[in-house]
């Protein structure tokens, strides 16, 4: 039997409950086609502050080192929001996308048409939404030195920096993908004001070259923001640096419904990083209420572009549809006055699916050959191409 290990960083807030239901449904995908999981874990974000005195401590550090691939809940607290930056929980997590070196970050936006009705958006606009925003994630003003504040606390900096290596990789990371999608890469920048995007617009356009086949556009952020909103089936591969995609990703979760529903893959030259996008939501956290779809669906993405198993990552993204077609609904997703299962119930159905009824054979759930997460594989710098 092959063997892997995960380190498993729940987190803050609703982290640790949706992370329990991610790795509930891991062991199920596990058991169903023959791969043994070790999992170990460690702490990050408040928890590793309250633990150990640091956001991303030693034994932490030391876990992800060891591991194939990492999954992550969720940082952020309540009260921390005024501490030094070195005891942020924040920090931690950008000290691990460090660490781990995954400068490319992976945010599939698929609308399911059982969610249709839970978007604030017009049905029409939602028809074929299947976006994939790749974003920049070990650059630009979350990283950029120097930063900070003078002394008597009325002036403040951050810088944004990019060299062109860093824009390379990324695109390239943008352009396979959309080789093995719709072929269109629309590249976010704000070249008309920002040295730094002349030179990011620069530099996607080389690569652009290398992708003939690959169709590529320029939009400035403020434009893109706004056509995400009003003709988001327009789009194919998003590509963005780190904080533009910070932003477009949570105004893409408005296409799906719910933020609770998008997962990310974070990924390099090493072991790949796995997460919700979604926050630690204080104000639910504890309560069994989270929608932990998200994070499930990081674990599809930590099968297919982690440990390279597309079958077992298949049965897990079929199962989030087929759980969903047949009403399944946490809070966040539930009709007003709709009833809603709890986080434990949803991560029990989807895991029950994975071990008996998905997999090999989709007409035997009753569904069709699409699944919930677009199936676009890119080669991931240093390792072989997927199958
Ligand atoms: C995300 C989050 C993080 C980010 C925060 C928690 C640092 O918002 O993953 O989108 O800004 O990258
Ligand atoms: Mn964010």
């Amino acid at each position: 039997m092959t063997q892997y290990s995960v380190a498993v960083l729940p987190g803050d807030g609703i982290g640790p409950e949706v992370t329990a239901e991610a790795e509930r449904v891991l062991r199920a995908a596990g058991q169903r086609f023959d791969v043994s999981f070790t999992m170990s874990h460690v702490p990050i974000g408040a928890a590793g502050v309250a633990s150990a005195g640091d956001p991303l401590p030693e034994e932490t550090r030391a876990a992800v080192r060891r591991a194939n691939a990492v999954l992550l809940g969720a940082v952020g607290a309540p009260g921390l929001e005024h501490a030094p930056r070195h005891l942020k929980p924040e920090t931690g997590l950008l000290a691990l996308r460090a660490l781990l070196g995954v400068y490319a970050n992976l945010r599939p936006v698929t609308v399911l048409a059982p969610l249709v009705d839970r978007s604030p958006l017009k049905p029409d606009r939602l028809e074929g939404v299947d976006v994939l925003i790749v974003r920049e994630l070990t650059g630009g003003l979350y990283y950029g030195e120097p930063r900070g504040r003078d002394a008597a606390g009325s002036r403040a900096v951050n810088t944004l920096v990019y060299t062109v290596p860093e824009i390379e990789r990324v695109a390239r990371v943008a352009f396979d993908a959309a080789r093995r999608r719709r072929r269109l890469v629309t590249s976010v920048d704000k070249a008309n004001v920002l040295e730094v995007s002349q030179l990011w617009r620069e530099t996607v356009t080389a690569v652009g070259c290398e992708y003939p086949d690959v169709r590529l556009e320029h939009l400035y952020v403020d434009y893109a923001a706004m056509r995400l909103v009003s003709d988001p089936a327009a789009f194919d591969v998003l590509l963005t640096e780190n904080m533009f995609g910070d932003i477009l990703s949570d105004e893409a979760a408005v296409l799906v419904g719910s933020l609770g529903l998008l997962p990310s893959a974070s990924l390099g030259a090493g072991a790949g990083l796995f997460e919700p996008i979604h926050g630690s939501a204080p104000d639910i956290a504890g309560k069994g209420v989270a929608n932990p779809i998200g994070a499930i669906a990081s674990v599809a993405m930590l099968l297919r572009y982690g440990l390279r198993l597309p079958e077992a990552a298949d049965a897990v993204d079929q199962a989030i549809r087929a759980v969903l077609d047949a009403g399944a609904r946490t809070r966040d997703i539930a009709e007003p006055g709709a009833p809603a299962i709890g986080t434990r119930e949803m991560g029990e159905r989807i895991a029950g699916v994975v071990l008996k009824e998905c997999g090999m054979r989709n007409a035997e759930c009753g569904i069709e050959g699409r699944t919930s997460i677009p199936h676009s594989t890119f080669r991931i710098p240093h390792s072989p191409e997927a199958p």
